[in-house]
């Protein structure tokens, strides 16, 4: 009888055989792990606002109401006020458990056993580690040295595995450049449909292309207010999308997939954009006080970044060497060891406070 249960459990053989995904580590296991206060660690190495959200966002949640009712599964207060935030219509707006949730329903509306999604690796991780996880095959063109696209590749390989999406990511995670809007309209005219990924739009000088889905009806953006919000730890982002597809996605999102706390926590935060974009500005700041200083290190060749991380070529020390060095004081880094990004490290901006210490410590390492 046991026997036979046990040859009953049978999952699927791409999950036994496939790799996990590495997710950041959380502060206490960082803090047991160095034998460190978790007071004085500074966490460097997933992109977040190191200033936190904003007051109204504490005090909200400090007033939470209703926690034994389930949240609006429309976020209809939200998406208004993101609709007054990005320009773009509520009805073109659909909220998740962060934009990695909107990633997964995405390739849920689009992807059949075997259909192809192109990726430019180095990229954000989440778009090749999930389509595979919804039967999609992964077309990985990969970028020149400088980040940039290989347009000419992407096209061919869009053409001929007839890609059913195509992911791009601008600023880019991990190398902090920008797509040039040329570069997108070139894109968008090739028959599939193109997800634009603009986590750390609010960081960079260029304009969001978020009103450009009025004009191209194969383009869907995606926000989070992770980053420049400081609600990473909360889960919400949103995407815009063609208003075609919207009867659809709503037929297979959760039901629930934005909780209560980070429904009023998104609204309170866009009621104070003003206070939270001058936190962007600060962030922005510390970014390129923090590539100048890294410039002048023998070991560190730092690259432009439009983003608030910075991505390094470590030279003439291991990158996991530099990396443990910074863990030792306490500054947690992201450390990369594959292909294209063999000896690179990603720092986020962090405070003023912050970057002080960093770049007292990188000094006694030079
Ligand atoms: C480019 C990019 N897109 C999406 C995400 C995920 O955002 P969220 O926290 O909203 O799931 C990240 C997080 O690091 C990211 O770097």
């Amino acid at each position: 009888m046991a026997q036979n249960l046990k040859t009953k459990v049978r999952i699927r053989e791409d999950v036994k055989s496939m790799k996990a995904y590495t997710p950041t580590t959380s502060l206490d296991v960082f803090a047991e792990r160095l034998g460190l206060n978790v007071d004085t660690l500074i966490k460097l190495d997933a992109n977040e606002n190191p200033f936190g959200p904003s007051p109204k966002v504490q005090e909200t949640l400090a007033n939470l109401q209703n926690m034994n009712i389930y949240p609006d599964p429309e976020s209809n207060r939200l998406r208004d006020l993101l609709s007054d935030y990005t320009g773009m219509p509520r009805e073109q707006i659909l909220c998740g458990a962060g934009a990695d949730e909107l990633i997964e329903i995405i390739l849920q509306l689009f992807i059949e056993p075997n259909d192809t999604i192109v990726n430019t690796p180095p990229t954000f991780a989440m778009y090749g580690f999930d389509a595979p996880l919804y039967y999609g095959q992964v077309i990985d063109v990969y970028r020149d040295e400088n980040f940039d696209l290989d347009v000419p590749a992407i096209e061919q390989a869009v053409i001929e595995h007839e890609a059913k999406l195509l992911f791009l990511c601008s600023p880019n995670n991990p190398s902090g450049n920008v797509i040039p809007h040329e570069t997108m309209k070139r894109l968008l005219d090739l028959p599939t449909t193109v997800v634009i990924d603009e986590a750390y739009i609010e960081f960079a000088e260029d304009d969001s292309i978020v009103s450009w889905v009025n004009d191209y009806p194969n383009l869907i953006v995606l926000r989070t207010m992770s980053k420049w919000a400081g609600l990473a730890g909360l889960r919400v982002g949103y995407g815009i999308f063609p208003m075609d597809l919207m009867s659809h996605l709503w037929k297979i999102k959760q039901p629930y997939n934005v909780n209560l706390a980070a429904d009023v926590a998104a609204q309170a935060s866009l009621e104070d954009t003003s206070y939270l974009l001058g936190l962007v500005d600060q962030m922005v700041a510390q970014r390129k006080r923090m590539v100048e200083a890294f410039a002048e290190l023998p070991f560190l060749s730092p690259y432009p970044s439009e983003s608030n991380f910075i991505l390094n070529k470590v030279v003439g020390m291991g990158a996991d060497k530099l990396r443990d060095r910074l863990a030792k004081e306490g500054i947690i880094v992201r450390y990369y060891n594959k292909p294209r990004l063999h000896d690179h490290i990603r720092i986020s901006a962090g405070t003023p406070e912050q970057v002080d210490k960093l770049l007292a410590v990188l000094k006694t390492l030079a």
